[in-house]
């Protein structure tokens, strides 16, 4: 039997190249790995933590399934489901709940980021890591890939699913291994520091391509003269191109930095025409999407029926184990 691939990602907001190159890209190759056995879902339930407008989570869980199989996921090599989809997940958390120590919790980084910035925390972000745990465990996960930003919750994860089979004395829990990509390069915005969404300084995925145009020709520069040789390392437009870009094309466009009578302008129509060029497949796949606004919604509900067939198998073992059954 193959390795059991999960992974899960936040409706979070409109999607940008930083999420592309950081995260989409290689959740959506995994596929490739484990073609059948991969399981990729959109966390809605714990988007609430931050109690969100309905309909802007509604907005956001359907931009992002779209977003995500114009960019070329397949949802038979992946299923690709909603958290809230499955039977079991909101259960197993509670179950999980009832052998959680509060100190394990009291140490997890996110919850004490989010109190230091400020938020009042409910419940549901104070137990935001053992839904997490919830979701690996009810599918009987191998591997879990994700960003080094949750490599603490995977280690919860973990310790939740060597505790449970302790206390029950059985192994109901396989206990997965994390995934951590140490190595992505972070993308930088357009004022030069990491995009994100909360720092203004985003190039949309998808976004309309006069917008797109404007936000490149807008990306501030200094003030070397259009005549004189620049270096193309020291220029934020340079590191974006590089994104697109194959090495001849990069060699290329650095030579005309170097050379001089190459101006910031030149290099922004480069990197617009690249950005342009990248996505133009997935720009198009997307506007074919749009046309079957029922397939996002089938998509969605046959990866569910895929996932829940696992997690049901799992419920019924946890159940039985704790004496529900
Ligand atoms: P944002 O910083 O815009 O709020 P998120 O925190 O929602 O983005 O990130 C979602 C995913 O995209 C994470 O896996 C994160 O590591 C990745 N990501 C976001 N911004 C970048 C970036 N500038 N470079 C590389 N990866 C990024
Ligand atoms: N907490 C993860 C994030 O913010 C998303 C997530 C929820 C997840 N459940 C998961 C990731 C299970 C991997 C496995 O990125």
């Amino acid at each position: 039997m193959s390795k059991r691939i999960l992974t899960g990602i936040q409706p979070s907001g409109i999607l940008h190249i930083g999420n592309y190159f950081g995260a989409m890209r290689s959740a959506i190759e995994l596929q490739n790995q484990n073609p059948g056995n991969t399981f990729l879902f959109i966390a809605d339930l714990h988007s609430l933590t931050v109690n969100p407008e309905p309909a802007d989570l509604r907005m956001r869980v359907q931009r992002l399934a779209l977003d995500f199989l114009a960019c070329g996921l397949d949802p038979e090599k992946t299923a690709f489901f909603r958290q809230s989809d499955i039977n079991g997940v909101c259960e197993l958390t509670w179950i999980l709940n009832t052998i959680t120590n509060l100190g394990l919790l009291e140490r997890a980084h996110s919850y004490k980021d989010k109190i230091a910035k400020g938020f009042v925390p409910n419940n549901g972000l104070f137990s935001y890591p053992v839904l997490m745990a919830a979701d690996i465990l009810i599918y009987q996960s191998d591997l879990v890939p994700v960003g080094k930003d949750q490599k603490q919750h995977l280690e919860i994860t973990r310790d939740l699913a060597i505790r449970f089979n302790q206390v029950y004395k059985k192994d109901v829990f396989k206990i997965p291994e994390p995934i951590i990509s140490e190595s992505v390069a972070v993308v930088p915005g357009t004022d030069g520091q990491k995009m994100s969404k909360s720092y203004n300084n985003t190039i949309e995925l998808f976004g309309e391509e006069k917008a797109i145009r404007k936000k490149i020709m807008s990306i501030p520069t200094d003030s070397t003269p259009m005549e004189a040789p620049k270096d193309p390392d020291k220029c934020n437009i340079f590191a974006l191109y590089k994104l697109f870009s194959t090495q001849e094309q990069i060699d290329a466009l650095a030579a005309k930095y170097r050379a001089g009578n190459f101006g910031y302008g030149h290099a922004k129509q480069a990197l617009f025409e690249a950005y342009m060029e990248f996505f133009a497949p997935m720009r198009k796949r997307r506007e074919e999407l749009l046309k079957d606004p029922g397939y996002i919604e089938d998509v969605l509900k046959k990866g569910a029926e895929r996932a829940n067939a696992v997690a049901a198998v799992t419920m019924d073992k946890v159940r039985r184990t704790v004496g529900l059954k």
